[in-house]
């Protein structure tokens, strides 16, 4: 169930490259919260940013959840100068997060940019699970790539400063290729590798659950600004990203791109 909260930080740091983490106490979303979810975030005293900012829970830790974010615009800029002890409004879990139930055994993990941050919260479901991981991580370049917590992670950056020259699909086509259909892709990015991933899903049979990081504004399933148009039979429905997602079987979205 959904809490609004006066978290307190306990530590707000530069991790890697042009990322940051937030670590913050909050029992009863961390009490609840599945990989996948997502928090919003109150930053600022007055009305700029007027909107709550959406943030994926980057590791569930009770009575801790960490956020991994990259300083983009107003919020995130006002984000990085809270200082440990400082209280930060959050209202979450929100979202319905990814599906770990099924009888796959390898799960393999696309994460595009900051894409990366719900899938190590599902990483340390998955271990548990003792399912096999392969973790797949892209960025345009090294500073937007982080590893952190994932072993033996296989990377591509468009510029080659980072593992293999060029785009996730690239590792992740001839990893399919070696795989059984006993297995599911996770991904979370923008909505070019989102596309590009679910046709290798497609392609070689293996089901596909893709996190999509739409414009928000309320959040909660109110103001329809989030909607992403999906199958529903033979016809076309809009669904609203964080109510109804932001995880979605990636055979159901009708891709605008
Ligand atoms: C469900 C969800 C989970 C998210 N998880 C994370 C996360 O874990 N870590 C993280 O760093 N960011 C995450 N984001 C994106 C994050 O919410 C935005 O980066 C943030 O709102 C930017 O706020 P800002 O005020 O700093 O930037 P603004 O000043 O509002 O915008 C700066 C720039 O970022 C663009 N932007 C804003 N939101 C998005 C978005 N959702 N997708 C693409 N471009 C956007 C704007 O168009 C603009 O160009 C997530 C978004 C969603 C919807
Ligand atoms: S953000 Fe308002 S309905 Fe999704």
């Amino acid at each position: 169930m959904k809490k609004i909260l006066n978290a307190k930080i306990i530590s707000n740091k530069k991790v890697s490259g042009e990322y940051r983490k937030i670590v913050l106490n909050a029992p009863s979303i961390a009490k609840t919260a599945v990989p996948g979810q997502f928090v919003t975030l109150k930053l600022g005293s007055g009305n700029v940013p007027f909107l709550r900012r959406p943030m994926s829970i980057h590791k569930i830790k009770p009575p801790v959840i960490e956020l991994l974010y990259k300083v983009r615009g107003v919020g995130t800029e006002l984000l990085a100068k809270y200082n440990e002890k400082d209280t930060l409004e959050i209202l979450g879990p929100l979202g319905n997060g990814f599906k770990t139930d099924g009888s796959f055994s390898t799960a393999i993990l696309v994460g595009g940019g900051y894409g990366i941050a719900p899938l190590l919260a599902l990483h340390d479901r998955l271990k548990k699970l003792d399912k096999k991981i392969i973790t797949i991580i892209g960025a345009k370049s090294k500073t937007l790539v982080n590893k952190e917590g994932f072993t033996g992670a296989l990377i591509a950056t468009e510029d080659g400063s980072d593992g293999i020259k060029g785009l996730v699909t690239k590792i992740l086509s001839s990893t399919c290729c070696n795989l059984s259909t006993d297995s599911v892709i996770f991904a979370c990015g923008p909505d070019k590798m989102l596309k590009a991933v679910s046709e290798a899903g497609r392609l070689h049979n293996i089901p596909c659950q893709i996190s999509m990081e739409n414009l928000m504004a309320c959040g909660v399933g109110v103001c329809l600004s989030c909607v992403c148009a999906v199958k529903q039979g033979l016809k076309t429905e809009n669904k609203r990203v964080c109510v109804d997602g932001p995880v979605f079987d990636a055979e159901e979205i009708i891709w605008q791109i």
